[in-house]
């Protein structure tokens, strides 16, 4: 009976499956229309293989045929990359070379055929799109904003294994191959046309006519590119292309620390084309991309990517539906409000209305995104136009007129109890009842803002981190009483501001102030045991680290994070105990760099960044340059990696992939690394326990191990199953 359901159903609904598909014109182009059934976006599988090598047989046969335009069927966008997934069933690099291999051959194909061949691109054309475009003969690109060319697979930890690192030098030369692989930056419309990377840009509307009549012109060359006499002199010789590889293996080695080994493959990939046969150059490319797919850096990157895909798709609360949001205030124009006023604007393209006591906040706020915008619009990334009508998003007032439509009321107003339950009972007075106050405090428990609140299952937590318009991490923090409409909408809303939310309980630091807590004091602790501030700062970036604890503090203001640290220390127990000598550095007015005095210097010229000496007798320390050891480094890390174990274990994040994607986006936790979680599971537990009780024995009881690490330990598990 079953059977006969299916055999029903087989006929009733004829599938096309085909991938690739063949329409003939009248004018004597074909189009090979791209179009992976079931998926919103094209990416490039391993299984297409026998289908598009089948396709370009036909069309090698088809002697009507004489010009071919390769096009999408999806609506905006070409072709997003190849698909990530499928590398994760190679089980050696040999694997993954032929993988490259078959990739390169197919692309091969299309470049040998004899007729004039087009890519007709609108919307995102990446990586392995990239790739199969730059096969083509000629392309033809949309001026549309959604139209982006790049390859970004250095992101990924990986490089282009389909002949992208050969063919983009011959187009656009070795700097700027150079640049856009090594940054895997996108490249818009007019940008591409400028780097020779298309040959014409024309409106979304005449996209596949223009390309048929450059594929029935036969001229589908692009035109060389214009040389410089600079760029003659580095690229058009042995000797200047080796200055050009040794300075971008010297920029790459001094960004990366040697923590990530794509950027180095990719140079040599470049290189290779440049000085021996071509056929060498995919060799190599298909050999290194092999290597990549099998490292743990590519993995853990990968890992990074699934995980922060999967958030996005994700509700706050599953089955509750976000309600909607359509006006936005904001609570204080000063450095977080102007940051928060700004993505509202901007991504989530919402009216919001900024209040604050002083014009001086409201004016903060507006220049802060005036400013932002500008720099686009110099650049010539953004028109003026663009600009205004985004900027025109943004209003301020010192009073609470244009409240009384407002779906969520952001507070940012300054760290103080009593000053944010007061603005609770303003949103709950001037907007409507359904309005959210969400609160953007660094270390008040919204259960205690909440407190006098009227409606307390409409306040929320929703913590950005500075600066606002590029941290994407936002930690939504429901109390108590907060409803699960509430989680959702606020969930729903950050994400439409470009962050990815992660949901934490509403307990002292959260999570990310937390866990970067311990670690922050515990490199104070090394500073006044004598290690000096430069090396502290280099050997935690020489960790992975975007900037070094000593430079961190600076930035965020020593006097902040001197406030939230007794908090923690309060709420949390002795092992958040700041080190007592920093106070000193308060009374000594060193601020941080908001107040040009701190542990760098900031009234000097000198663009290296130079220690202010006076620190060391501000704290009562003899000047120092004593460096960092491995042991100390894993001092500060090991206290992070503890605190992350113990709020898994609280509960304080729902689990160990929020943990890792809160600290990396965050903190800047080491990516290549994978997250607290993920470095736990590389070092074992066994091995972190028994550091951790050694140090505990030596230092003290901070570093006492907490149980669920003891437990995982001995019970032989780890956070991820592998
Ligand atoms: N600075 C950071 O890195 C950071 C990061 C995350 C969270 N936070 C939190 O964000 C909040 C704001 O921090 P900030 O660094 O933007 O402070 P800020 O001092 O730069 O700005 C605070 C603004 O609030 C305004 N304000 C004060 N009282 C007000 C009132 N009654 N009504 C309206 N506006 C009022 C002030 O005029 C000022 O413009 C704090 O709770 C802070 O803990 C800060």
């Amino acid at each position: 009976m079953t059977d006969v359901t299916m055999q029903e159903n087989d006929l009733t609904i004829p599938e096309d499956t085909n991938t690739f598909s063949l329409v003939r014109q009248e004018n004597g182009i074909a189009h090979l229309v791209m179009d992976v059934k079931g998926d919103s976006m094209n990416t490039l599988k391993a299984e297409f293989g026998e289908e598009i090598a089948a396709t370009l047989k036909e069309i090698r046969e088809d002697k009507t045929i004489k010009g071919l335009v390769l096009l999408s069927g999806k609506a905006d966008s070409f072709v997003a990359g190849a698909d990530v997934h499928m590398l994760a069933n190679c089980t050696s690099a040999e694997e993954a070379t032929a993988l490259s291999r078959q990739g390169q051959m197919i692309f091969d194909q299309l470049e040998n055929l004899s007729i004039p061949v087009v890519a007709a691109v609108h919307g995102a054309c990446l990586g392995g799109g990239l790739e199969l475009a730059m096969a083509c003969h000629g392309r033809v690109c949309s001026d549309s904003g959604k139209t982006a060319l790049g390859l970004p697979e250095v992101q990924l930890g990986l490089l282009p294994g389909g002949g992208g690192t050969q063919r983009l030098p011959k187009l656009v030369g070795i700097q700027k191959s150079l640049d856009m692989m090594l940054t895997g930056k996108q490249l818009r419309a007019k940008q591409a046309l400028k780097a020779g990377l298309v040959n014409v840009v024309v409106p979304h509307s005449i996209l596949i006519e223009t390309a048929e009549k450059l594929a029935l012109s036969g001229k589908v060359k692009p035109k060389a590119r214009k040389l410089s006499l600079t760029d003659k002199l580095l690229e058009g010789n042995r000797l200047g292309r080796s200055v050009l590889f040794s300075q971008a293996t010297k920029m790459v080695l001094g960004k990366t620390k040697g923590n990530y080994p794509a950027p180095l493959k990719i140079i040599d990939c470049i290189r290779t084309g440049a000085e021996q046969a071509p056929s060498k150059g995919y060799q190599v490319e298909a050999e290194h991309f092999g290597q990549l797919v099998m490292s743990d850096v590519s993995a853990q990157l990968r890992q990074i990517f699934f995980a922060t895909t999967d958030m996005k798709k994700e509700q706050g609360v599953e089955g509750i539906q976000p309600a909607k949001i359509e006006s936005v205030a904001v609570l204080g124009g000063g450095l977080m409000g102007g940051g928060i006023a700004f993505v509202t604007a901007t991504k989530a393209k919402l009216p919001v209305r900024i209040k604050d006591i002083s014009h001086q906040g409201i004016s903060h706020a507006l220049k802060y995104g005036y400013d932002l915008l500008n720099k686009k619009v110099k650049r010539r990334f953004m028109r003026h136009s663009e600009m205004q009508n985004q900027l025109a998003n943004i209003t301020g007032t010192t009073e609470f007129t244009g409240f009384s439509n407002v779906d969520i009321a952001v507070e940012a107003v300054f760290e103080d109890l009593t000053l944010k339950q007061n603005m609770v009972a303003d949103i709950e007075s001037h907007c409507k009842e359904s309005t959210i106050f969400a609160s953007n405090t660094s270390s008040l428990p919204i259960g205690q803002i909440a407190e006098k609140a009227q409606r307390p299952e409409n306040v929320i937590g929703l913590h950005y981190f500075s600066p606002v318009d590029k941290m994407p991490l936002a930690e939504i923090i429901a109390h108590d009483k907060t409803s699960d409409q509430t989680i959702s909408t606020t969930v729903a809303f950050a994400k439409k501001q470009g962050k990815t939310p992660i949901v934490v309980k509403d307990k002292a630091g959260f999570y990310v102030n937390r866990i970067l807590a311990p670690y922050m004091n515990e490199a104070g602790m090394l500073l006044l045991e004598g290690c000096s501030i430069e090396a502290l700062d280099k050997a935690m970036v020489k960790f992975g680290f975007p900037v070094g604890p000593m430079q961190l503090l600076d930035e965020v203001g020593i006097d902040v994070g001197s406030k939230i640290g007794p908090i923690l220390q309060a709420e949390l127990g002795e092992r958040f105990a700041p080190p007592a000598a920093f106070s000193k550095l308060i009374a000594d007015g060193r601020l941080g760099k908001k107040a040009k005095k701190g542990f760098y210097q900031y009234n000097t010229k000198s663009k290296k960044k130079l220690v202010d000496e006076g620190v060391y007798s501000s704290l009562g320390l003899q000047t120092s340059n004593k460096a960092v050891s491995e042991a100390q480094v894993e001092r500060c890390v090991y206290m992070m990696l503890n605190e992350a174990a113990r709020c898994l274990d609280e509960g304080i994040i729902r689990n160990a992939r929020d943990g890792d994607i809160g600290a990396i986006f965050g903190i800047g936790f080491p990516p290549f690394l994978g997250g607290p979680f993920n470095y736990i599971d590389k070092i074992g537990a066994v091995t972190l326990v028994s550091k951790l009780n050694q140090w505990q024995a030596e230092f003290g009881e901070r570093f006492a191990p907490c149980d669920a690490l003891v437990k995982i330990a001995q019970e032989g598990e780890s956070y991820y199953s592998s």
